[in-house]
């Protein structure tokens, strides 16, 4: 079920947007990086009434920057909507999560958090599904999705890492990885072929053990409690998924 190309437009408009001031669902972080302006921009975790949404921002992004994944957009779009539900059902896969950032009521950013359901690696997590809308980049958001996928990974008991892999090449997201605290510890030669060509993947990996706790908000931004706040989106039925080896 490809999307349209109205859907595309409202959900990746090409109009420059302002810095944000941001509020995650468990705590408020506010910052203004460039000095101009300012919005406001909820973190929370999705469930599976937020699949439509989901599921057209991530085609989107598979479509716009098909060497950036390891899904492509041709076998997703072919995938009915029930996947996708799937994918954000609660049922039976603890501990792992899918966010969203929203600006009011649009959906600019995803990223998931997937932890591996056999109990001899269930101290290692992904990160996966990380984009961020094209009007949105640049602004801070990409350290808010990973800053809150870290939290949730700190909270789950056992959990001493996270992993992922991000296409050699691909520098916004290497840097705003490695702005996370991520390392890389290995390259894979020719980990995916997209349109025939070859492209590398960097393991990267994020002990959560470091000094500087997860949870803390990305240097520049400042956080304060907000969890009483009823004008942030708060989940108390948390979606938590586990996806063993999902990629974007
Ligand atoms: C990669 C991506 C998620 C970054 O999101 P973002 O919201 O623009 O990132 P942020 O504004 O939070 O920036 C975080 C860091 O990355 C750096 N960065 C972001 N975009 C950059 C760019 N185009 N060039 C260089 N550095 C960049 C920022 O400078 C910042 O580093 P700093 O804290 O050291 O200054 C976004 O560009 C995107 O969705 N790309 C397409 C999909 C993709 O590549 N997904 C990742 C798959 S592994």
């Amino acid at each position: 079920m490809p999307i349209s190309r109205a859907a595309r437009r409202s959900l990746f408009p090409t109009s420059p947007g302002a810095p944000v001031s941001a509020s995650a669902d468990r705590h408020e972080t506010t910052g203004r990086r460039h000095g101009i302006g300012s919005q406001t921009v909820t973190v929370r975790e999705l469930g599976v009434e937020d699949a439509a949404p989901y599921r057209a921002f991530r085609l989107e992004a598979l479509r716009a920057t098909p060497t950036a994944f390891t899904s492509s957009y041709e076998e997703e779009s072919a995938k009915p909507l029930s996947t996708t539900i799937a994918r954000l059902a609660a049922a039976g896969r603890p501990d792992g999560a899918v966010v969203g950032a929203y600006d009011g009521g649009r959906l600019i950013g995803i990223a998931g958090l997937s932890v591996p359901p056999r109990r001899q690696e269930r101290h290692k997590a992904t990160l996966f599904g990380m984009a961020v809308a094209p009007h949105a980049a640049g602004r801070g958001i990409g350290k808010l999705l990973v800053h809150r996928i870290l939290e949730i990974a700190a909270s789950v008991e056992g959990l001493t890492q996270v992993g992922l892999t991000v296409s050699e090449g691909n520098l916004p997201a290497e840097r705003l990885y490695r702005s996370c605290g991520f390392e890389v510890w290995g390259r894979e030669p020719r980990a995916v072929v997209i349109g025939g060509r070859p492209i590398a993947k960097l393991h990267m990996i994020r002990m959560l053990d470091r000094p500087d706790p997860p949870g803390s908000p990305p240097p520049g931004f400042r956080a304060s409690e907000n969890s009483r706040d009823p004008s942030i989106s708060l989940r108390s039925d948390a979606s938590l998924i586990g996806i063993p080896g999902v990629d974007l």
